[in-house]
């Protein structure tokens, strides 16, 4: 399957974030036509294209617009996710940096089709650079009539305001970050009422992740047949695959949805010399990890649940032989604990007591019965916590101990057999 680069196509042109840049690649040219079309004409497109939400869902992006009701007299919402904190996602950032103009052009042509004035975009503030140009990116749109009042001249007024949030990843799951953007702690709401009816201050509400939003210029100005001409029926179009950890050339690879893992190698050099792929992730670190036996399961929604995980977001992070599975299922772990938001108990409690477990059992302390409350607390808290963040923890313990149970046993009562050095070291000082 060849590559497609359609956002990615002039990330190597000199300056490629300016304005100019932009237009030079024919840039705003989708939202002209869309200010053309009546609003519902507009999410009728983005529907029958079948873009998917690229957040990690995959929720059709034009089914979702068509929710907010019209004429009910409220404000409504456009608000993006930016906040990409995921251990392993890597793609909005490297987006916004290299042409955050293409955002700006989606968010224009996705506020107008849903009558919304005022537009957010709530991103990840650590990364002060890619803040720094997402702001002067939306000063240049502004400067050149792109936002503001009586956009081309169309009538249709929009304002667009940059929040940084500030460095909690629970803040992505889009409920926390409306809290979030209201001034409140940031923790998920019991839904429904869902965003579209009653989202940001109650009114309603479309929250897309960045790359979703990128991807409605080009729809519009290509058209459905040309999505649809990539991709499959049911998962259409391109999308950046971000390639991470031990490959040759790492990266983001904008290719269309359902091809392999093996075909991605191959345009990335393979993995590092000497060196053969151990596990993998197909979509961050909340996705059920794959082994060397998954490397031709098409990365589309369908294809990658038929082998028992989720696309996500397209985040593959690939380790070779020299990884030890058990620590790195630590170290995610110790994520999601870090990281659980505290309101609700299986989450809260048992992700606390997954770290101990997976402390005891790479420093050589484990028993065979911590394998099974492993077992035990995931079952605990998948389906049973308020938001996907619990799930997301249990994902890759539950499936390293599918894949690599013998490399869990292989840790009982023995210091580690990957880095041997370091665990016996940890064991001393603990038992010190
Ligand atoms: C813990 C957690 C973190 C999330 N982080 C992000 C994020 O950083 N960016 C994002 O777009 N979606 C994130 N999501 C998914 C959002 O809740 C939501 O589904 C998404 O923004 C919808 O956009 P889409 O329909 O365009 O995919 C997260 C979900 C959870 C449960
Ligand atoms: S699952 Fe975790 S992050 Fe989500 S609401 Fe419960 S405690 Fe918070």
């Amino acid at each position: 399957m060849p590559l497609t680069p359609v956002l990615s196509r002039y990330w190597d042109d000199p300056e490629s974030w300016t304005l100019e840049t932009y237009e030079r690649h024919d840039g705003y040219r989708g939202l002209r036509r869309a200010l053309d079309m009546p609003q519902d004409d507009v999410i009728a497109l983005v529907k029958d294209a079948g873009l998917r939400g690229r957040g990690g869902a995959g929720f059709p992006t034009g089914m979702k617009w068509s929710f907010i009701p019209q004429g009910d007299g409220k404000p409504h919402y456009l608000v993006v996710n930016a906040d990409e904190s995921e251990p392993g996602t890597c793609k909005d950032m490297p987006l916004l940096l290299a042409t955050p103009q293409v955002l700006l052009e989606g968010i224009v042509i996705a506020a107008y089709a849903i009558r919304a004035h005022r537009a957010y975009i709530y991103l990840r503030g650590e990364v002060v650079p890619v803040l720094r140009r997402v702001q002067a990116a939306v000063a240049e749109a502004y400067a050149a009539g792109y936002l503001g009042k009586n956009i081309l001249g169309s009538g249709f007024d929009l304002d667009v305001v940059v929040h940084a949030g500030a460095g909690a990843y629970i803040c992505g799951e889009e409920t926390a970050l409306l809290d979030s953007l209201e001034g409140r702690r940031g923790q998920p709401r019991l839904r429904p009422p869902f965003p579209a009816v009653a989202g940001l201050y109650a009114c309603p509400t479309v929250v897309n992740n960045v790359e979703s939003i990128a991807s409605v210029p080009a729809i519009i100005d290509n058209g459905v047949d040309w999505f649809r001409s990539m991709g499959s029926e049911k998962s259409p179009g391109f999308t950046l695959y971000s390639l991470s950890g031990h490959v040759v050339r790492p990266g983001q690879y904008e290719a269309p949805l359902g091809i392999t893992l093996r075909e991605l190698l191959g345009y990335a050099g393979g993995i590092r010399e000497g060196h053969t792929l151990k596990f993998w992730t197909p979509g961050g670190s909340s996705t059920p990890i794959f082994t060397d036996e998954h490397l031709d399961v098409p990365l589309d929604y369908e294809g990658v649940a038929a082998a028992g995980s989720m696309l996500g977001t397209k985040a593959l992070q690939l380790f070779d032989d020299t990884t030890c599975v058990v620590r790195a299922v630590r170290r995610w772990t110790e994520f999601y604990a870090h990281e659980s938001c505290g309101k609700c108990t299986p989450c809260r409690e048992g992700t606390y007591w997954l770290v101990q477990i997976y402390e005891r059992l790479e420093t050589g302390r484990g028993t065979e019965s911590d394998l099974d409350k492993l077992v035990d607390i995931a079952d605990s808290i998948l389906g049973k916590s308020f938001c996907a963040l619990g799930d997301g923890a249990v994902s890759p313990i539950t499936s390293s101990l599918r894949y690599f149970r013998a490399e869990y046993l292989a840790h009982l009562g023995a210091p580690c057999p990957f880095d041997p050095h370091r665990c016996t070291t940890m064991a001393k000082e603990l038992s010190a």
